[in-house]
């Protein structure tokens, strides 16, 4: 067999052929559903009329082909694995087939699956070929007509796209549905969900008058657990109406909630397909990080339907256009819902961790790829967040008024059409006014830009120069760079006043916060009327996604933590002072020396504790230090046990310090009140349970008390899971112990919290998580068929550093088995498992050549390429 071959965005050639409507049959059943298919064709213009027609399909039973009702011969189209070719057909045409289809035997949960049951679909990117034959491009755009025909009994309910125009019962105890969906689509956007669902309806009236019926569809044990993401697609439907113009388009919007499911949930027109994990909540069940991770994703997909669905991708190199648009428009919706800097605070965190990672590692590519061989590898940080950051900075540049111009050009424009990430630029770019050419480059090059600061202030002359020097590091296939266009907005402090100056630059005023454009290698800016030394504040906000280096000291940090007028920079002048600690006890961890706490963070953290006016959420997360992971992204090479030590070391000085300050904290930010997932109640216990985890930290006797009362609380799954995991990651085994178990045992019911409570138990430090890892991997809780599950176990456990990157290489080993075995099953979901060895040129040698060894090891084995490409590119 030959290495799979990577697709170019350079060979992209319109289609010769394009569909003009597409009606589909369905005769499910389970191992044999059959699926008919009539699709009427035309050549396009440009099209040479000798074009042979070309479909992809893959594992479909052939049973019939026909063309106008003349049926072909084997002489007439040639089969192979990936599809069909039809040497000669008429310029406009039906294509008649029929195939045969296993559902239950789908383990890779792309194209037509059974999970717990039920049918579904997923089909973005390339699933639709798995159903029939067909022209699997976004740039192909349909009108669908789809008949699903059912067993009465098992799947009373059947649900395509559209509207429901026509139902009946058959022979047999069969019976049917008609769908009819009018806005011309990609294949990647058809559903299909069948099965003995049941439904929570409600209703919005839209801003022109129309009734849209809304329902959200689940098993009958999930009824009680839809109203948060039923509230979220209102505020969601309201919220897109309100900022961008957009108004919903058919009379029903459907979400249906799937146990199997290797994503978070996907935008098929009108039926949006959900992982149950990001779409019920309970108090009881979920925690406040998944009430509103659900409502970010409701929205999320919701607003798909118009950046995705009716302005669509003209091919899979474009998948940013819509999700990086879209991810967008779903933090600034949760921002405007909740608390805005915590938006962006928690946003910018996870980006710098995880986005970075991906960007300095061999997997690296730019927010348009220009190739690739799996496109269901590229559903990545960087196509999904990093387009969000470009978006956002694209937003900022032109402005907001210029932004909403350009985005409702671009939706009027290009309705009903498949587009490029040219096309969208281009809108901003005349709205504007703006030249974005430079710009641009933000989409083709790779990898994060460094930025190294350097600040002056000439007290004889008034005047502040700052020089910045930018740098991209090569990446994988660029091995040059050229110098991008970042903005970066700043403001500077006054030493004395503490308050922002004003900003004068080349005789202009400013303000004082304004953005400065970076587009050389290098440039001084000389800010002139600078009354006072001041402390930089760069980057406010994170207007760009970047890494800048500023030569601060500590005092100038705890100085801005206290006086920066931009919350997201206090946040961050606070982390920065926090690694500045770090990285002086991670050397002295190593260098075997004394670890002493440096007091400016403790007397930093006391004045946060004791005298702070800043928002409880905003707090919650100004007290919490960098995570082991980010801390390990600024090492040059990364030492999980130094790293893990200095790190608690941090935590337990300041815990002992600080403890009556902090059980003070706790003590105020307790209430009786019954759960409700609001921005107020949300910060409160946020605030209360990282004080909580500062006392665990000391295993204060008072806070395991608290621990094990909190534990049980019955009706609010955030403060129980956070207790518990406390106590699980705490040595005192002896309360953990029964505690899990009662737990485990109350929730066996219970797919979403069994997920949580593999999670608690091997994300903890103890030395014993490998062997846990195993032994629950056989609990009848756990299924590796799963994506869930194996993201909460399994994946899970690959975070838990100073466990999976043991010195005697069985964490490697462990998760190796893993991929190997889920690469027969599901290959786009052991592709994402195997990141964590990918990054082995972060570790010491010795541990390098451990997950070297196993990637090589998983490399012998007959690979999907999904995962042959990941190795690939980290072995090379
Ligand atoms: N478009 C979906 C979303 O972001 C995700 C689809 C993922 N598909 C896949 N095969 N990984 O909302
Ligand atoms: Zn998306």
């Amino acid at each position: 067999m030959s290495d799979p071959q990577p697709v170019y965005l350079s060979d992209y050639q319109p289609p010769a052929y394009r569909v003009i409507h597409t009606e589909l049959t369905f005769d499910l059943d389970p191992a044999a559903t059959h699926v008919k298919a009539r699709l009427l064709f035309e050549r396009n213009d440009q099209a040479d009329d000798k074009a042979p027609l070309v479909l992809d399909g893959e594992q479909l039973t052939l049973i019939s082909l026909a063309i106008d009702g003349t049926a072909l011969t084997e002489a007439d189209y040639q089969l192979d694995d990936h599809g069909l070719k039809i040497h000669t057909v008429p310029a406009s045409f039906s294509l008649e087939s029929e195939v045969k289809i296993a559902p239950s035997t789908n383990t890779a949960l792309e194209g037509l699956y059974q999970s717990s049951g039920m049918y579904c679909t997923q089909c973005e990117a390339e699933g639709f070929r798995r159903i029939t034959f067909y022209p699997d491009r976004p740039d192909v755009m349909a009108t669908f007509t789809v008949t699903v025909i059912g067993d009465v009994q098992k799947e009373p309910i059947l649900l395509a796209n559209g509207n429901p125009v026509a139902r009946g019962e058959m022979e047999g105890g069969r019976h049917f549905v008609k769908w009819e969906d009018p806005f011309p689509k990609p294949c990647y956007l058809f559903a299909l969900v069948a099965g003995n669902l049941h439904k929570v309806e409600d209703h919005f009236t839209t801003m022109s008058g129309r009734d849209v019926t809304l329902q959200i569809w689940v098993e009958e044990e999930n009824l009680d657990k839809t109203e948060h993401a039923m509230a979220s697609l209102k505020r969601s439907m309201e919220w897109d109406e309100q900022t961008y113009g957009r108004e919903y388009d058919l009379d029903l919007f459907m979400i249906v909630a799937v146990n199997d499911f290797n994503m978070g949930a996907m935008e098929n027109k009108g039926l949006n397909i959900f992982n149950s994990a990001a779409v019920l909540t309970h108090p009881q069940t979920a925690t406040d990080a998944t009430f509103q991770n659900v409502e970010g994703i409701v929205a999320h997909e919701y607003f798909h339907n118009w950046s995705g669905n009716r302005v669509t991708c003209r091919d899979w190199f474009q998948l940013s256009l819509k999700e990086g648009f879209t991810v967008f428009r779903d933090q600034c919706f949760s921002a405007d819902t909740n608390s805005a800097p915590v938006k962006r605070i928690q946003d910018v965190s996870f980006f710098r961790t995880a986005q970075f990672a991906e960007d300095a590692g061999p997997t690296a590519h730019p927010v348009r790829p220009d190739h690739f061989i799996e496109i269901t590898n590229f559903y990545t940080l960087t196509i999904y967040e990093k387009g969000a950051e470009v978006v956002r900075m694209l937003c900022n540049l032109v402005g907001w008024e210029n932004f909403r111009r350009g985005s409702d050009a671009y939706f009027e424009r290009f309705d009903g059409q498949a587009v490029t990430i040219e096309d969208f630029v281009e809108c901003m770019a005349q709205a504007s006014g703006e030249d974005l050419s430079q710009f641009m480059r933000w989409y083709s090059q790779a990898g994060t830009p460094e930025i190294d600061a350097y600040g002056e202030y000439d007290y004889v002359h008034s005047e502040y120069r700052l020089t910045l020097r930018q740098r991209t590091p090569a990446t994988p296939g660029q091995p040059e760079k050229l110098p991008m266009h970042i903005p970066i907005r700043m403001g500077l402090v006054g030493t004395k006043s503490g308050q922002d100056l004003t900003l004068t630059l080349a005789g202009e005023k400013l303000g004082k916060d304004a953005v400065i454009h970076l587009r050389d290698e290098e440039q001084t800016f000389v800010f002139t009327d600078v009354a006072e030394a001041p402390v930089p504040s760069l980057l406010r906000d994170f207007s760009a996604p970047v890494k800048l280096n500023f030569p601060y000291s500590r005092e100038e940090l705890a100085f801005l933590l206290t006086h920066d007028s931009d919350g997201f920079n206090r946040w961050d002048a606070g982390q920065r002072l926090a690694m500045l600690a770090l990285d002086d006890l991670i050397a002295a961890h190593r260098n075997g020396v004394e670890k002493v706490m440096d007091s400016r963070v403790t007397e930093a953290f006391r004045t946060l504790l004791t005298g702070s006016t800043v928002d409880k959420a905003v707090l919650s997360e100004m007290l919490t230090l960098p995570s082991e992971a980010y801390i390990a992204e600024q090492q040059p090479i990364v030492d999980v046990d130094a790293i893990h030590a200095a790190r608690e070391f941090v935590r337990q000085s300041l815990a002992l310090v600080l403890r009556d300050e902090f059980m003070a904290i706790f003590e105020a930010n307790r209430t009786d009140e019954p759960y409700a997932p609001t921005p107020e109640q949300i910060a409160q216990r946020s605030l209360k349970n990282t004080a909580l985890s500062y006392l665990m930290s000391i295993e204060d006797e008072k806070a395991v008390a608290l621990c094990e009362e909190q534990v049980a609380v019955d009706h609010n799954m955030t403060d129980v899971r956070h207790a518990l995991t406390l106590l699980v990651h705490s040595d005192r085994d002896d309360l953990s112990a029964p505690a899990l178990k009662a737990f485990g045992e109350k929730w066996a019911h219970d797919p979403l919290v069994m997920d949580q409570w593999f999670t608690i138990q091997v994300t903890r430090p103890q030395p014993d998580v490998l062997e846990r890892v195993q032994f629950l991997m056989q609990h009848p809780a756990f299924s590796i068929k799963n994506p869930n599950k194996v993201r909460a176990l399994i994946g899970a456990f690959a975070q838990n550093r100073v466990n999976f990157h043991r010195l005697d290489g069985k964490g490697y080993a462990l998760l190796a088995d893993v991929v190997i075995e889920l690469n027969r099953l599901n290959p786009e979901i052991a592709a994402r498992l195997v990141t964590p060895l990918t990054r082995w040129q972060r570790f010491d040698e010795n541990r390098q050549s451990l997950m070297r060894a196993q990637l090589k090891r998983i490399k012998e084995e007959p690979l999907s390429s999904n995962v042959y490409e990941v190795v690939e590119k980290a072995l090379a």
